[in-house]
């Protein structure tokens, strides 16, 4: 009977600490909802302590979510594993996910502490995480460059204090395969406790080297039990190991990995991985593993012709295995709001009626434009709807707005906004006309206000594609409002997005869509 592995995904908290990405707690809700269809056996909701966001994401999950073990991250400091039970405890399952790092390094140059101190720090933190619940999950940072004596000695000291789940993570993505997986077999050697009390062995790896799917399949072989990874292989850096491809090695290479298994619902793979790359912004590059527009493409005639005439002499798995769906086309013009109601209810979202009527009515003018309507255009519009702020919250409102740029010109734009009755206008060059509204904005707004990420995507094909615009401004306080702004013209779709931005941060409040009421709290 091949062991079953664990599926630790941490999507939601390694994976939103990837460059560039970042969840409103709508998001995160409907992701953890997917992760549900999935059939993880446990989600890492987020770090508590982070931020009052992650906080409330964490809790929200906690709230909603049956199923998966709900877990939230702690270093082992009591107030973080405080923070993190407060939002766990509604969980029918929970987990305090422990931490300290134990590389010579990380001791001398980020603890400064020593190695006994780092234990009892360790073993303090288990034991408090232990009087909340009894699943506690404890990891050595940066194992892979520890001392393995010295990792051992930690291992054990957090078992013996309560721990029943001990994680061993590459942090910094150094660990080879072989390497790892004898580190995996020398800790469970020289901690007989980890069978006696049987204890789940867990591997966390990042992506530095590429390694991280090798390295987290190379500990299951040496008696690993739980593999942290994210879907699309998102995270810090490089990212951690991807889960659709630990889950699909295990399962088209069963031959190989005959002692070990998953309860992973495959054909959900394509689908989960999707929705996180279009919530998320991150795009999948074409040819990745598993999920990539290429990975199931027979291009090259020699190929094609083998496929036609037997699919295995190049296919190693199907596409149906993992849900894949193309492009995913999902809505046409003669569909109605139930269709989109029920698309929208599939994905997770919770939405009023005029919410529902209006963006029916946004995706059928979008269907009259280009016949298909497809997922991604789904969620943009929905998110545009959702985010739409009420009379009263528009302190700042578009009057008027104005571009001029081409071929030996200085892009310029003019922008006329009100704030809060009062008309200003504002005039910018720029480097384009984007770029020129945007300075002409700042120039009127909160000069305190800084934009810190920018990001445009066609949802569409063509020349008429629908800009989808997604804007990050921060205020002094260092405080993050996050906004995103749908049109067919990119210049209107980025001043859009950076005036709801300017009203989010006016009004001290992230979107009103984010708001755990909004949803049903
Ligand atoms: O990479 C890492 O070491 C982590 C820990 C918090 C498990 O993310
Ligand atoms: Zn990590």
């Amino acid at each position: 009977m091949p062991q079953k592995i664990k599926i630790f995904d941490t999507t939601l908290r390694d994976g939103e600490q990837s460059p560039g990405a970042s969840l409103n707690i709508q998001e995160k809700l409907i992701i953890a909802k997917q992760l549900v269809k999935l059939n993880v056996d446990i989600i890492e909701a987020g770090f508590p302590i982070a931020s009052p966001g992650d906080f409330a994401a964490v809790k929200l999950i906690a709230q909603k979510i049956k199923g998966p073990i709900i877990c939230g991250l702690a270093r082992c400091i009591p107030a973080d594993i405080d923070r993190v039970w407060e939002a766990i405890k509604y969980a029918k399952k929970n987990r305090i996910h422990v931490f300290i790092a134990t590389s010579q390094i990380h001791l001398e140059k980020k603890l400064r502490r020593s190695k006994e101190q780092v234990i009892q720090i360790a073993v303090d933190g288990v034991k408090r995480a232990k009087k909340y619940t009894a699943d506690v999950e404890f990891s050595p940072e940066d194992a892979s460059r520890t001392d393995l004596n010295y990792m051992c000695d930690v291992v054990r000291a957090a078992i013996l204090a309560g721990a029943t789940t001990i994680n061993i993570p590459d942090t910094v993505g150094y660990a080879e395969p072989q390497e790892f997986a004898s580190r995996i077999t020398y800790l469970k050697e020289k901690v007989p406790e980890i069978d006696k009390k049987g204890i789940t062995i867990s591997v966390h790896c990042h992506n530095d080297l590429g390694m991280a799917v090798a390295n987290s399949l190379a500990a299951i072989n040496m008696g690993a039990t739980q593999i942290e990874c994210t879907v699309n292989g998102i995270g810090e850096r490089a990212g951690n190991a991807s889960l659709e491809e630990c889950v699909m090695n295990l399962k088209v290479r069963s031959d190989y990995y005959k002692k070990a298994c998953t309860e992973i619902n495959t054909s959900e793979i394509f689908r989960t991985s999707k929705m996180v790359s279009d919530l998320m912004g991150m795009v999948v590059q074409r040819n990745k593993a598993i999920v990539g527009r290429n990975a199931f493409a027979h291009e090259a005639g020699i190929h094609q012709h083998g496929v036609i005439s037997a699919r295995e002499t190049y296919e190693i798995m199907h596409a149906e295995d993992v849900g894949w769906e193309g492009d995913g086309l999902v809505i046409g013009k003669h569909s109605g709001k139930h269709a989109v109601e029920s698309v929208l209810q599939e994905m997770g979202y919770e939405l009023t009626k005029d919410q529902i009527a209006s963006i029916t009515a946004k995706i059928k003018e979008l269907a009259d434009k280009q016949k298909e309507v497809e997922r991604a255009d789904i969620i943009a519009i929905a998110n545009d709807v959702t985010q739409a702020l009420t009379k009263q919250e528009q302190k700042i409102i578009l009057k008027e707005l104005a571009v001029m740029t081409g071929t030996n010109i200085t892009p310029t734009a003019t922008v006329k906004i009100e704030i809060d009755g009062k008309e200003i206008v504002g005039a910018s060059i720029g480097v384009g006309t984007v770029d020129a509204a945007a300075k002409a904005i700042k120039s009127l707004i909160d000069p305190s206000l800084k934009l810190t990420s920018y990001s445009l995507k066609a949802i569409t094909g063509g020349t008429d594609a629908l800009a989808d615009v997604a804007i990050v401004v921060e205020n002094k306080k260092g405080e993050k409002f996050k906004a995103s702004a749908l049109n067919e013209d990119i210049v209107k779709a980025s001043v859009e997005a950076l005036i709801k931005g300017a009203n989010y941060a006016m009004m001290h409040k992230t979107p009103k869509k984010i708001r755990p009421q909004d949803i049903g709290e």
